[in-house]
């Protein structure tokens, strides 16, 4: 069976249901995502903080951020496998920009890229406008886009003061220039709802919503933070379960045993004859 396509995903959007996506960055969570019967895994470059111990995504590197996907890729079946451009592996040249996007593709086995743009994006809506050109699917990634963090200081909610504000306007121009350029769907995050409406209204490609509130096409979620993993919760997102206290409660029954000699027991030791 083939994974999930650009059309699959379409149809679901014109048929009114909600589209789902979850990150994953190694092969065993992306295997059980996978089964669990998402439509969508993004390779993010959440990777960062999340899976490769740094402070935040702007570290990842072209080298980590094609190996977590490859990871991926050989564990997925269904869902679409979209990887993240990661911070400077775009924008320099449409050249480089290009290369490296084709390097997802063709080396690590990703269906779509995504890149994230500043309102009025200029630089990054003429690179979308190119691969999507040359046949390399693209979702869009609007609203608070963490890679410029440095730039705009911290994790804020973007397009607030709905009725007035320039942002919003920003934002739905934005998004209707990156549907213009050919993306398959739009990740908006952390904006009000009024604002997560505003721009799904306006938009014929689907809008994938992360701490975007109700009114979009689609939900994603950081699987660590979904899954519990980590130690951090956030109002945008929800915990399904609590793995942290899982794996600690396994690891230290597991060094008790070991401790006290109960593991490994009798049925854990090779019985030479059998072997
Ligand atoms: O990198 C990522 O995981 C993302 C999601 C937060 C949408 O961009």
């Amino acid at each position: 069976m083939s994974r999930t396509s650009i059309p699959d995903l379409h149809e679901k959007y014109r048929d009114g249901k909600p589209l789902s996506m979850l990150t994953a960055y190694d092969a065993p969570i992306a295997r059980q995502i996978d089964r669990g019967g998402v439509d969508m895994i993004l390779v993010g470059d959440t990777a960062g903080d999340n899976h490769l111990g740094y402070d935040d995504t702007i570290p990842v590197t072209m080298d980590e951020a094609l190996s977590n996907t490859s990871a991926v890729d050989r564990a997925v079946e269904d869902a679409m496998v979209i990887a993240d451009l990661p911070f400077g592996s775009y924008g320099q040249s449409m050249e480089t920009s290009v290369d490296n996007a084709v390097r997802f593709l063709k080396e690590a086995g990703a269906d779509a890229v995504k890149l994230e743009t500043a309102p009025h994006g200029e630089t990054t809506i003429e690179i979308i406008d190119r691969l999507t050109e040359l046949g390399i699917p693209v979702q869009g990634h609007i609203g608070l886009t963490p890679q410029r963090m440095n730039q705009i200081g911290g994790g804020y909610i973007q397009g607030r003061n709905h009725s007035s504000s320039a942002a919003v306007d920003a934002l739905v121009e934005t998004a209707e220039r990156l549907e213009a350029a050919g993306v398959f769907a739009v990740v908006l995050e952390t904006v009000t709802e009024e604002t997560g409406k505003a721009v799904t209204e306006a938009m014929d490609v689907p809008t994938i919503g992360i701490g975007a509130g109700r009114y979009v096409d689609g939900q994603v979620l950081v699987i660590t933070d979904m899954l519990g993993l980590g130690g951090e919760s956030f109002t945008l997102s929800k915990q399904y379960a609590d793995l942290d206290s899982i794996i600690s409660d396994a690891v230290e029954t597991y060094v008790a045993e070991v401790d006290d000699s109960t593991f490994p027991a009798e049925e854990n030791v090779y019985d030479p004859l059998e072997e």
